[in-house]
């Protein structure tokens, strides 16, 4: 017997427009990290190391403006913008969990449970990504939003700030600028396991979306692009 399918419409398109604007901000912040990971071995020069943090950082004030702009979607958008719809902390969760694991919908309108959870896991990691990297946009070339206030603590004189550059000591009271790198120390280290935990994430989140497609077939993939996922009438949720 054939199934009835219809067509639903899931994904807004400020959603889909954030989805996929975080890819490729994502995409770029890694190809880009991973050259200054590997500067040494890829022979960069100091120029070439300012020239890479530079696009990093501006790619980065994408990223983060585009989060948090998905962000306050999750409060004052609507349907399945919203946080309620989103994120596993809705009082049903647990009954949803268990349904799911008993196979007792067969399609869902939103994200399935455990993809409510992926989505947790990876605005979360991008968060902290995101406010570790701006911290690291002040200490490491002085960039907004936190630059200034970094460039006015390690500066010898405060009236010549302009003088202050990337791995120039021009105008830098040594002390100040030791204790400056041992503060910034931990937000690098952070920043670099978010960053291995992203990847892990990344991959899982791509494993999920092919094995929940092949098991819900509500064609999710095409969703992300045009809003509408397809459902069996009688095996969905509510
Ligand atoms: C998903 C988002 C992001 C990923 C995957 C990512 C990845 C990386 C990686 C792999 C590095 C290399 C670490 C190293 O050189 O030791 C790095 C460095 C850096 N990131 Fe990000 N990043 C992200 C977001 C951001 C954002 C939003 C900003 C700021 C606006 C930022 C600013 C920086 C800076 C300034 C460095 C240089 C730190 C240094 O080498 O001393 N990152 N990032």
């Amino acid at each position: 017997m054939t199934e009835q399918y219809q067509p639903i419409r899931v994904w807004s398109r400020k959603i889909r427009f954030f989805h996929w604007l975080n890819l490729l901000c994502i995409l770029l912040l890694t190809v880009i990290g991973l050259m200054l990971l590997n500067g040494k071995l890829l022979g960069l020069s100091v120029d070439g190391k300012i020239l890479l943090k530079t696009f990093h950082v501006i790619t980065g004030y994408v990223f983060a403006l585009n989060l948090v702009l998905r962000i306050v979607l999750g409060f004052l958008g609507k349907g399945y913008e919203r946080w309620g719809q989103t994120l596993p902390f809705n009082q049903g969760y647990r009954q949803e969990l268990s349904a799911f694991r008993k196979k007792q919908h067969l399609a869902y309108k939103g994200h399935n449970p455990l993809g409510k959870l992926m989505v947790a896991a990876l605005l979360f990691f991008m968060s902290v990504q995101m406010i570790t990297g701006l911290v690291l946009a002040g200490t490491d070339i002085y960039y907004p939003p936190f630059g200034s206030y970094v460039a006015a603590y390690i500066a010898e004189d405060s009236n010549k700030l302009d003088e202050i550059k990337p791995y120039s000591k021009v105008n830098i009271n040594e002390l100040a600028y030791q204790e400056m790198r041992s503060l910034r120390k931990p937000v690098i280290t952070v920043h670099i396991y978010s960053f291995y935990t992203l990847m892990v994430l990344i991959i899982f989140h791509i494993l999920g979306v092919v094995i929940a497609e092949r098991r819900e077939k509500t064609a999710l993939v095409s969703a992300m692009i045009n809003g509408y996922k397809y459902l069996p009438g009688d095996k969905q949720d509510k």
